[in-house]
């Protein structure tokens, strides 16, 4: 051990313990991507609540479930995904969306050893340490063009270029980490035709279903992209829709070319699930599959989950306003367009510090703020605070 040197912190959860330190009553934490409400408090979802209490009431052993987890759970995501898992699918419920990435990754490298990770410049940064962890090469395509926000698809396709069959493309399902803008459906049709012309295997990664429009409108491109290309890897988080971030709630689910195929993917991804993890976790996916599985449940779950999508859009709206007012650069309106839990200032990693210290506004380097972080009647004031540190 003798030869190790301590590692940086990460990024996001560094931040989050410095927030929680800090003392001053006025602190404002945009840093990681928590839900909370304007009292600044993440509470478990009513539906939550009641599905534990039926579980609590009827729930019989706690056994053994094996590597892929609960079925049902598998099911009622894949119903939320896919429209249904069909027999060239093979799910698992995982250890929270990093899970899902962790295994997901490792299929891919296994069935393609030297494969490169194809990411978003910028992304979430975890994409590529979980790369990193397993030895794969991370090569980033530019994303989004210029401060009108929207991904520029010619810029992406020509960061594509290099990209060699069996090469990782990574996408994000809606709510893109960090920068808050998706893929329009034409875009995503135009990634179907190039991940067909090169031989990549697309890995969609879904955080935040339901966040942006709406449970069916944040899945449905992502779906057609799915429909229209043989393989694929897509990997699901409910840490925020469902709230359960501490439960490490996720779902991994693979598309394989066909049933044959599908059936050695299975094998060799629960091979490696067993190699470390063994079995997934139950009481996160029992909470899920309980609440899609009972009518009442999932509205009241879907009603919650529509407040949320409210509070960020509403949070968007005031935020832009504010920060358009004080600093008179229109651009900054997009942040009203840009959906779910984030978006990004202009600023340079070095304010953000200053940020931090003086006034007690935490925020990455990258300039990444948690909207769901933002309180309603102090974002005047927030946006004077930040205006002379944006770069116009
Ligand atoms: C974030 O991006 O802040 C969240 O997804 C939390 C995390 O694990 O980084």
């Amino acid at each position: 051990m003798d030869s190790l040197n301590p590692a940086p912190a990460d990024p996001l959860l560094g931040l989050m313990l410095a927030a929680r330190a800090d003392e001053r009553p006025g602190k404002t934490d945009l840093g990681v991507g928590i839900y909370k409400t304007e009292a600044g408090d993440t509470p478990v979802l009513r539906a939550v609540k009641e599905a534990e209490r039926r579980l609590l009431e009827t729930e019989t052993t706690k056994a053994y479930e094996g590597p892929h987890g609960n079925p049902l759970f598998c099911e009622a995501i894949g119903e939320l995904t896919l429209g249904g898992l069909g027999d060239r699918h093979t799910a698992f419920t995982t250890p929270g969306g990093c899970g899902a990435l962790f295994i997901g990754m490792q299929a891919a490298k296994l069935a393609s050893p030297d494969a490169r990770l194809f990411l978003s410049d910028p992304s979430w940064p975890n994409h590529e340490g979980i790369a990193a962890a397993l030895g794969i090469e991370t090569v980033f395509y530019p994303y989004v063009g210029d401060r009108t926000g929207a991904p520029d698809m010619d810029l992406v396709l020509k960061g594509l270029e290099g990209a060699r069959a069996g090469d990782i493309l990574l996408l994000q399902g809606a709510c893109h980490n960090p920068t808050g803008t998706d893929f329009s459906a034409e875009q995503w049709v135009r990634l179907a035709e190039e991940v067909e012309k090169r031989g990549l295997l697309p890995f969609v990664d879904t955080a935040y279903q339901g966040f942006a429009r709406g449970l069916e409108e944040d899945g449905a491109n992502v779906k057609a992209f799915l429909e229209r290309i043989p393989e694929a890897i897509l990997t699901y988080s409910c840490s925020k829709n469902f709230g359960l971030y501490r439960e490490r709630t996720g779902a991994l689910i693979i598309q394989a070319p066909g049933a044959k195929a599908k059936d050695a993917v299975a094998t060799q991804t629960a091979a490696l699930v067993r190699a470390s993890y063994s079995m997934p976790p139950s009481h996160g996916a029992a909470i899920v599959a309980t609440i899609l599985n009972d009518a009442e449940l999932r509205r009241s779950w879907e009603e919650e989950l529509g407040q949320m999508r409210g509070r960020l859009n509403g949070l968007r709206e005031g935020f832009a306003s504010a920060l358009v007012r004080a600093t008179n650069d229109d651009s900054l309106s997009r942040i009203a367009e840009e959906k779910g839990m984030f978006s990004q200032l202009p600023i340079e990693a070095e304010d953000t510090l200053v940020l931090q210290r003086e006034k007690g506004i935490y925020m990455p380097g990258s300039g990444r703020v948690n909207i769901a972080g933002l309180k309603e009647d102090r974002l005047g004031e927030l946006a004077a605070d930040l205006a002379s540190y944006l770069v116009r």
